[in-house]
């Protein structure tokens, strides 16, 4: 990866796709002093960008830095590092750290070491409860001043009723959503992976997809009661999505998101016994990554994350049944959501932008930065005809954990610019051996 700092750059002759502004045209993109201007200055650098896509910068909303504690794992120089290398300028960060992002100091620590680290915004998300213990609600009002951009609790639901409705009302007085985890552990507990066909046949317990279901059922209700704004994390499930698509019918302030690897991938790949093919939410059958990609196609979910939860090779090598759960994503995420959803004909990269710009930034109440003369540079540069072999040995992340490695993809994150700052992935490039149309 090269970074550097451009006081006047210009990209010659790209796709602009702006969901901001509805805009997708072929255009110069002019940056002076970090802020989008309309005429170049002399001395300006000028990047070929003919066959890129700039677009606003992408924001993934649900990704685990694992610091503070855990930095044999990852920290947030190299995690930001990776969103960075995969196109990101932002991503949102899990509380299920030790400790655990539940007091402001720790929301304030991971703010200045995000700053620090200075290759992506970071951006915190509090615990809804104590130590995500589910009993203590944490003191809402303080964890947002101090930065938190949302309440969650991800790792684990919410189980207690009473505890989750407490957490509508704080939620809605403090104005920020609350991002939900969906699984009574009391359904899931003991599961590995999805409770269908392949888990009978492999003889590997099974997860009940109902343990998600119902927790979501349960949530819609309090939010119509209380009418605070609800996220459901990693959705999966075909019945999950039509729950969802009820609530927003019904006009209630409902959104999901969707992990990448849950719009290819179904519960055949645990096959393998790869401890990488292991995850909460669990790969599920076709007929849900069918529903999954349906919702999206239709808003009812509005946005794609990678849930990027990396893991040591020694923590993941113990074999599926006794692995953690979790697999790393930063740095795969544009090419797998392009594979999942243009590469079959479903959509088109206009979409692709929105999933990981406009809708997360709405839902948290982010920075909206659309490519405007004035504002701040915010930009990813991907190049979609790009071929590409995921290696995870040139992963920026610590993470080495994903069951994509070896896969060829098509399109790829070539750089960001966050004001002045340019970051190039050179390493990938010189892999353009070969062309697809799209
Ligand atoms: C997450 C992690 O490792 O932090 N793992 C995962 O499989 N998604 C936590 C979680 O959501 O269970
Ligand atoms: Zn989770």
């Amino acid at each position: 990866m090269h970074i550097s700092q451009e006081q006047a750059i210009m990209f010659q002759g790209g796709r602009v796709i702006d969901p901001y502004c509805d805009r997708d045209e072929v255009a110069d993109v002019i940056v002076v002093d970090g802020t989008i201007a309309a005429k170049a200055p002399a001395n300006i650098k000028i990047i070929n960008a003919t066959g890129w896509i700039i677009a606003p910068g992408f924001l993934d909303m649900h990704v685990h830095l694992r610091e503070p504690g855990q930095t044999d794992k990852e920290t947030i120089e190299t995690g930001s590092q990776a969103a960075a290398a995969g196109g990101f300028t932002a991503v949102a960060c899990m509380p299920n750290t030790q400790p655990c992002m539940d007091t402001p100091d720790v929301i304030t620590q991971v703010i200045v070491q995000g700053r620090a680290a200075n290759h992506c915004a970071v951006y915190p998300i509090a615990a809804i409860t104590e130590n995500r213990a589910g009993r203590v609600l944490v003191d809402f009002r303080a964890l947002k001043d101090a930065g938190a951009v949302a309440f969650s609790d991800d790792g684990v639901g919410v189980e207690d009723d009473s505890v989750m409705r407490a957490a509508f009302e704080r939620a809605r007085q403090v104005g920020a959503p609350l991002i939900q985890h969906c699984e009574y552990k009391k359904m899931s507990d003991g599961g590995i992976m999805h409770l269908g066909k392949v888990s009978q046949q492999l003889g590997f317990p099974g997860l009940d997809p109902r343990s998600e279901e119902a927790m979501i059922e349960r949530d819609i209700d309090l939010c119509r009661q209380i009418g605070s704004h609800y996220h459901v994390a990693h959705i999966s499930t075909a019945k999950a999505v039509e729950l969802v698509r009820k609530a927003k019918a019904e006009g209630l302030p409902v959104t999901a998101e969707v992990c990448t690897h849950h719009l290819i991938l179904t519960d055949e790949a645990c096959k393998s016994a790869s401890p990488n093919t292991k995850m909460h939410p669990p790969l599920r059958p076709k007929a849900d990554v069918a529903a999954c990609r349906e919702g999206l196609l239709d808003g009812t979910i509005d946005c794609v994350v990678t849930d990027h939860a990396p893991h040591t090779e020694k923590e993941k090598g113990v074999g599926f049944p006794k692995a953690p759960p979790g697999i790393v994503g930063l740095e795969t995420a544009i090419s797998l959501a392009a594979r999942a959803m243009i590469d079959t004909g479903l959509a088109d990269w206009k979409k692709v932008v929105r999933w990981f710009t406009t809708a997360p930034n709405e839902i948290l109440g982010t920075v909206d930065r659309g490519i405007e003369v004035g504002k701040t540079a915010n930009l990813t540069m991907i190049d979609p005809q790009a071929t590409w072999k995921v290696d995870k040995h040139t992963f920026l992340s610590k993470g080495r954990n994903t069951p994509f490695d070896g896969w060829d993809l098509v399109g790829k994150p070539v750089g960001t610019l966050r004001g002045v700052q340019l970051t190039l992935s050179l390493t990938r490039q010189g892999n353009h051996n070969k062309t697809v149309t799209r």
